[in-house]
């Protein structure tokens, strides 16, 4: 009876109340409470030696890494971690068929030999600053919300301009908690970031799209690059005569491992959650949007894979593009499966039902819900033209390629040819980038699979107009309709179009304007501008402003709980302890994994775990020198931070701010933390950072990286 109180109980404070892992916290904020809360689970350090402007901190060691992962530097001489994964775009780009370095790694051996990345950049954080009163100066309630919008945009301009007048920094002001607080970020880019080192992908992807977000993991995920800067130490355009950057701070390394119950702790940059969805939201998503997305990929996946598996030039080609597909399409499987066994719909009713109490007597309060479920009923089939839209016809190369030439063909009705010009010369650039990594095969079978899952997967009001030609003039026959604009389109004929966009001049408009598949893509335009885009960001900006309200509904109807905000791709800390789970009855998880799983798992038959010659050499040899604990070397391990997409190559750090691994994943069953965090299932996987030394010491022989480093023993 007692144990069935105590249930009752902690179910109905389950949803209301955070657990002590849940929660990424602003940097600029730790002060408030959170840096209590860490030290008493086994911090040893300060907010201070976190965040700080004075002095050099933990932040200035940590980068976010291209467009959407982090890093953290590790010598100083600007040697940067970050994943395999988040590494993977570039580490293509240099190979081939003669260098594939996707297939057999790279490692510089002199700073001479790492390899430059146009393109790609790194950006440190300078500082938070709250500007919640600057950004909201002006607004009042009786704005309508788009007058609130516009009001509030132009504030965070300024704001931002401000503060970076006559420095190099760039400043962004964003929203928290739906538009109840604003922080400005005040960032400096770096643009020469070398590629150093990677291991084969059967070591840095090894278990593959198979493997992907599982525990146990045995993903050696990790990829090595310098950040360089002119004789300054400034940020600098990519020049031979740029030098290693020398940081402010780095990380020293542990050796010291983890055990269960460790005091762990994570800085980065989450991209997106969303921990306070209404249980419509969540109905919305976890019925009706996932499913349709994961079915459309399905079909793109069966139609790569296919291709890929017979044949290496398509594996290549389509290696980068695969794993983006495969990535989220997984994810949603996941995220509908937990929010499942969470019963995530009834628990936020269940909530919601005390909100509706609670807030019965408050007017600004009381008709939300309501107002929420009418906007997601509206929603519903504007969502799933938009997901289509984005899924179907985007997810047909061709397609997506020609909708690039929208704004030659604009330019092209105007008389300044100087523009059309400039335009042309951008599309030859980005055409020979597209071409690198284009089949014609897999793209004519993607079309021919998604055109038809378009018109069967969206209401009729969002067809457009050419549906009723492919009917007439190929009697619905999808199949003869790809073939023929496959046949007649410029846009997959490399040749053709270069010499088009070379001496391109505004006559030649109609060649790319009445092209088939401009043709067809116009169509579709026509339809998401006219009749889903509006529609479908207006119903979410009417959520937006409900969820601003809701938000602080939420904070003043629990006084007492800690909200953290949700992830927006700035820079959080998340902390939590190494530990293992139970995925289902009878089964218990390790918290942590070794080099002997990879044996276990190797098959030479199977591309996922077919690992180097080398490796089985070392292990034969167990040449494992100080990298070895108990007769082999950690691997990865699990624990408890909250962490999200674009947390991936954030350090883990330990009770003391060294580095005890880089981050890359999370675990299968607790995947749904982005709408609801489970503290028995919601994991993060790390690659231990042993792992990361043994490879490039013992297999690549590349120890003069590890000497770089500070090592703790
Ligand atoms: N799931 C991890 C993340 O979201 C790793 C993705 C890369 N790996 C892959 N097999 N696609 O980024
Ligand atoms: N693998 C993810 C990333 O790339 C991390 C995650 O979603 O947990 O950021």
């Amino acid at each position: 009876m007692k144990k069935l109180l105590l249930y009752v109980i902690c179910s109905l404070i389950s949803v209301s109340q955070l657990f002590a892992d849940e929660g990424m916290w602003i940097p600029l904020l730790l002060k408030n409470h959170t840096i209590a809360d860490m030290q008493k689970n086994g911090f040893k350090l300060t907010a201070d030696d976190i965040y700080n402007i004075n002095q050099a901190s933990t932040k200035d060691a940590i980068v976010i890494f291209g467009r959407g992962c982090t890093g953290e530097l590790v010598s100083d001489q600007g040697l940067l971690l970050t994943n395999h994964h988040c590494g993977y775009g570039q580490i293509q780009r240099h190979s081939s068929i003669e260098k594939d370095y996707l297939t057999n790694g790279f490692w510089a051996m002199s700073k001479a030999e790492e390899l430059p990345n146009p393109g790609l950049s790194v950006t440190f954080l300078v500082r938070i600053e709250d500007v919640t009163k600057q950004a909201l100066e002006g607004v009042s309630s009786s704005m309508s919300q788009t007058e609130k919008y516009k009001k509030i945009a132009d504030n965070n301009r300024e704001i931002e301009s401000k503060a970076i007048a006559g420095t190099n920094h760039t400043a962004s002001v964003r929203s928290f908690y739906y538009g109840n607080e604003y922080y400005m970020f005040v960032y400096e880019e770096f643009k020469d970031v070398r590629l150093v080192g990677a291991p084969p992908s059967s070591i840095g992807k090894f278990g593959g799209d198979t493997d992907n977000w599982m525990w146990p993991r045995h993903t050696g995920d990790f990829s090595v690059f310098r950040i360089y800067a002119n004789k300054e130490n400034q940020p600098a355009d990519y020049s031979p005569d740029n030098v290693p950057y020398k940081p402010k701070k780095f990380l020293n390394v542990s050796m010291k491992g983890v055990n269960e119950g460790d005091f762990t702790w994570v800085i980065g940059y989450p991209g997106g959650t969303e921990q306070y969805l209404t249980s419509d939201a969540i109905k919305l998503v976890s019925e009706v949007r996932n499913p349709h997305k994961i079915k459309l990929r399905d079909k793109r996946l069966e139609v790569m894979n296919a291709y890929a598996n017979v044949n290496d030039t398509i594996r290549i080609k389509y290696a980068s593009k695969n794993a983006g597909v495969s990535n989220s399409w997984k994810r949603w499987i996941g995220e509908i499966n937990g929010l499942k066994r969470l019963d995530a719909v009834n628990k936020k009713i269940a909530f919601e039902n005390e909100f509706t109490n609670w807030a019965a007597n408050k007017p600004n309060y009381n008709g939300l819900l309501k107002e929420f479920n009418k906007n997601y009923t509206d929603i519903e089939s504007y969502a799933l033209a938009y997901d289509y839209w984005r899924e179907a016809v985007y997810g047909i190369e061709v397609i997506a390629y020609a909708s690039g030439f929208e704004k030659l063909i604009e330019i092209s009705k105007g008389t300044d040819s100087s523009l059309a010009l400039a335009e042309s010369t951008r599309l030859l650039k980005v055409s020979s980038n597209f071409f690198k990594d284009y089949d014609l095969r897999v793209d004519k079978d993607i079309f021919k699979a998604l055109l038809p899952m378009y018109f069967a997967g969206v209401n009729e009001e969002f067809y457009p107009s050419i549906y009723s030609k492919i009917q007439s003039k190929y009697n619905g026959d999808f199949d003869k309709y790809v073939e023929q604009v496959f046949e007649e389109t410029i846009f997959n004929k490399p040749e053709k179009l270069e010499k088009l966009l070379s001496n391109y001049s505004a006559n030649r408009v109609g060649e790319l304007k009445n092209d088939p598949i401009y043709v067809l893509y116009n169509s579709f335009l026509d339809v998401y501008k006219d009749k889903v885009s509006e529609k479908y960001f207006a119903i979410s900006a009417k959520n937006d402003s409900l969820y601003n309200i809701y938000m602080n509904a939420l904070r003043e109807m629990q006084p007492q709980k800690k909200f953290y905000p949700d992830a927006n791709f700035t820079m959080r800390v998340a902390y939590g302890k190494v530990k293992g789970y139970y995925p289902k009855d009878g089964v218990k998880y390790l918290h942590y994994t070794t080099l002997d799983g990879v044996i276990e798992k190797d098959n030479p038959a199977i591309y996922d775990y077919d690992i180097p010659n080398r490796l089985r050499e070392i292990y034969k040899q167990k040449d494992y020198g100080v990298y070895a604990k108990d007769g082999s070397v950690p691997l990865c391990f699990i624990a408890t931070n909250h962490t999200t997409g674009g947390n991936s190559g954030s350090p883990v750090l330990d009770a003391y701010g060294n580095l005890i691994g880089l981050n890359f994943d999370r675990a299968w069953e607790g995947i749904a933390s982005d709408m609801m965090y489970d503290p028995d299932f919601s994991r993060n996987v790390t690659l231990d950072i042993r792992y990361v030394l043994f490879i490039i010491d013992k297999y690549a022989g590349a120890k003069h990286l590890v000497d770089e480093m500070v090592i703790v023993k």
